[in-house]
């Protein structure tokens, strides 16, 4: 099973991104977490682009999405919504269609227990309106590690390790 995996954080030292080193950690054999690593190079969406070749990392996008039998989504919440560059690049993926069907898993990374529960519900909603199937929907609270602490919690990881399972087994329901 494929997972394709973007985090809507651009920073640096991102708590989201850590959930999805632990996704690909926890991953059990046979399946394989893909990390998106070009959320900052997708450009500013815009429908005339999309009739020619369109730009590098909107392709690598889409052959992603394409590829993926399942999808998981950590992402952090600004000014009570997803951050701008994730929407920009689900933009993308509309006419394309990539999403379509495809099963996903969203997951927020936040220092506070109730954290970004306004950014998983706008996620939510733009993922149904694209075709695709949010089987899970959790914060993880994530203190700010010094030195990957966040990594080493035993309650991210056991987090983590369930949205996983979760997703996969949406994948293999609809595989079969
Ligand atoms: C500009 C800005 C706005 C934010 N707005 C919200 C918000 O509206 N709701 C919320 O729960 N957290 C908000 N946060 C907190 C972040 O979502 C939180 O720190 C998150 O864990 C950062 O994720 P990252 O470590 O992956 O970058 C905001 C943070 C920043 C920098």
């Amino acid at each position: 099973v494929n997972v394709f995996a973007i985090s809507g954080s651009l920073q640096r030292r991102s708590t989201n991104t850590d959930l999805l080193r632990v996704a690909a950690l926890v991953a059990p054999e046979g399946s394989e977490v893909i990390r998106f690593a070009a959320l900052g190079d997708v450009p500013g969406f815009n429908p005339d682009l999309e009739e020619g070749p369109v730009p590098w990392a909107v392709a690598e996008l889409r052959k992603g999405l394409a590829a993926a039998d399942a999808v998981l989504i950590a992402t952090p919440e600004y000014a009570h919504g997803m951050p701008g560059v994730l929407k920009n690049a689900l933009d993308w993926v509309v006419g394309s269609a990539e999403l379509y069907g495809k099963p996903v898993a969203v997951l927020c990374a936040s220092p506070r227990p109730d954290g970004g529960a306004r950014a998983r519900e706008w996620l939510t909603q733009t993922l149904a309106a694209q075709g695709a199937v949010t089987v899970s929907s959790s914060t993880v609270q994530v203190r700010r590690p010094t030195d990957q602490e966040g990594l080493t919690d035993a309650s991210v990881t056991a987090a983590v390790t369930s949205v996983v399972r979760k997703l996969l087994d949406a994948a293999n329901a609809g595989s079969a």
